[in-house]
């Protein structure tokens, strides 16, 4: 098992916030989309009391609402104050810092290049802090048709892999006469990535739990399978098949950012389980750390 597993600091802040928001008296309570890319965990708040919303329009006077670790660009921001609701700001602090980049680099006249999915609420936060056009790349090969000024900026979704960002990077070099980067990739996915793929090359099995809408879960599954083929993105411990155990001496699980500690047990519980039924014998556990 990664010794890395768990939630990241900037869900944990969020969930923490959530949940004690549940344990106090006020208005009604929301947040701004899923707290986190996890089913369960989102079901578990509901049952606090935590509803799910998807815009400002549904909010009145009073209500509360959490803005989850991927933040809301500044016009979500005014459309909360305008409804008159209570905002309790979860922005992870990375995120944050992803912002501020993006917004001091435009600020100082670069054309801003931003490594990220478009899709993601992330990436379409980042671009609500922009005045200008941002070019939203999602890798090395988005910048064949890209055409960009001779001063560039480039930042990154803070969930992409570093090694994508220096391919970009090196690319960028030679197209352009300025160019300044910022490293707004978290550490934390950064860690649990190095520490996912040195597993991916010790075990013969791997599996990576997540929701399948958390992008570093994705993220981590794809460079994991490069490596190992038999890598494996599970949400519960349920989609573990039997044949994918069959004939293997060594199965690595680890996990994204969004997934909370005791889906990560059931997970080992439930191999211990099959791997008992295989062998009739409780599998040894270790722990794999940076
Ligand atoms: Fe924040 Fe990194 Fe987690 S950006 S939400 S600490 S994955």
């Amino acid at each position: 098992m990664a010794e890395k597993t768990g939630f990241c600091f900037g869900v944990q802040r969020a969930y923490n916030l959530a949940l004690s928001a549940t344990e106090v008296k006020g208005g009604p309570l929301y947040s701004l989309g899923p707290l986190i890319h996890n089913p369960q965990v989102v079901g578990f708040l509901e049952g606090k009391g935590l509803r799910v919303i998807s815009g400002p329009n549904e909010l009145s006077e009073g209500d509360r609402v959490v803005v989850r670790s991927h933040g809301v660009s500044p016009k979500i921001f005014e459309q909360l104050k305008e409804r008159g609701a209570q905002i309790i700001d979860a922005t992870c602090p990375f995120v944050k810092k992803a912002q501020e980049k993006l917004t001091q680099l435009e600020k100082e006249g670069y054309q801003v290049v931003l490594l990220g999915d478009h899709a993601h609420a992330e990436v379409q936060t980042l671009l609500g802090y922009a005045k200008s056009k941002v070019k939203v790349i999602n890798g090395p090969s988005d910048l064949t048709s890209l055409h960009v000024g001779k001063r560039v900026g480039l930042v990154s979704q803070t969930t992409q892999r570093k090694i994508v960002l220096q391919e970009v990077a090196d690319l960028l070099i030679s197209e352009v006469d300025e160019l300044r980067i910022f490293n707004t990739i978290c550490d934390f996915t950064a860690k649990r990535l190095e520490v996912a793929l040195q597993m991916a090359k010790e075990v013969d099995l791997l599996l990576v739990v997540g929701g399948r809408n958390s992008a570093n879960t994705c993220r981590l599954t794809e460079a994991c399978h490069e490596i190992l083929p038999d890598t494996y993105h599970i949400e519960d411990p349920s989609e573990i098949h039997l044949a994918w155990v069959k004939n293997k001496s060594q199965i690595g699980v680890t996990a994204g950012a969004s997934t909370p500690e005791w889906v990560i047990s059931e997970v080992l519980g439930r191999i211990q389980e099959v791997v008992f039924e295989r062998e009739k014998r409780k599998p040894a556990m270790v722990f794999l750390t940076s």
